[in-house]
């Protein structure tokens, strides 16, 4: 999970107690995609809440990166494909992605290929909440 968060753009990864934090939190899920040996190639983590205003529940791809040398050949979709299936599930009103890169045209691309569409509203992050991550 480090090496996969270090290609999403983190060098740090993560920490063994956010691992655990996150893995045992009842509204985060992670898929892993793995190859024939069961190594692994790529991961989705979506979390998800319920929301006043939708009425029900909405749920936000947090993380998604599949290895380089596994891109273009179905992993990426396949694990939005797994999202979707659990949107179903848990009667997901709205999936939403905030794409924590720059988006370039190719994860536009994707984006498209895998159904969502790009709307026109502004992400704001306070700050101060950003302490020590600048
Ligand atoms: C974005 C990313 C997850 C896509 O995963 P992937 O396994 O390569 O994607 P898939 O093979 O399932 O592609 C599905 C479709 O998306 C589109 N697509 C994917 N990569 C593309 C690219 N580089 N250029 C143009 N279209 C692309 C294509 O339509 C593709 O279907 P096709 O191969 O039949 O033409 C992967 O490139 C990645 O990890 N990038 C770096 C991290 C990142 O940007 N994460 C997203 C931020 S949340």
């Amino acid at each position: 999970m480090a090496l996969l968060l270090r290609e999403l753009g983190y060098p740090q990864g993560t920490d063994q107690q956010t691992v655990h934090w996150v893995v045992s939190h009842p509204e985060i899920e992670i898929f892993v995609a793995g190859d024939p040996q069961d190594r692994p190639v790529g991961m989705i983590s979506f979390s998800h809440r319920p929301q006043l205003r939708l009425r029900g529940r909405v749920a936000t791809v947090d993380e998604l990166v599949v290895t380089e040398t596994w891109r273009r050949r179905g992993v990426g979709r396949a694990l939005i494909k797994q999202i979707l299936e659990r949107c179903k599930v848990l009667s997901v009103k709205q999936l939403q992605l905030v794409s924590p890169m720059a988006s370039t045209p190719e994860t536009r691309s994707f984006y498209a290929a895998c159904g969502f569409s790009e709307i026109d509203s502004g992400v704001f992050r306070h700050l101060e909440t950003e302490e020590g991550r600048r």
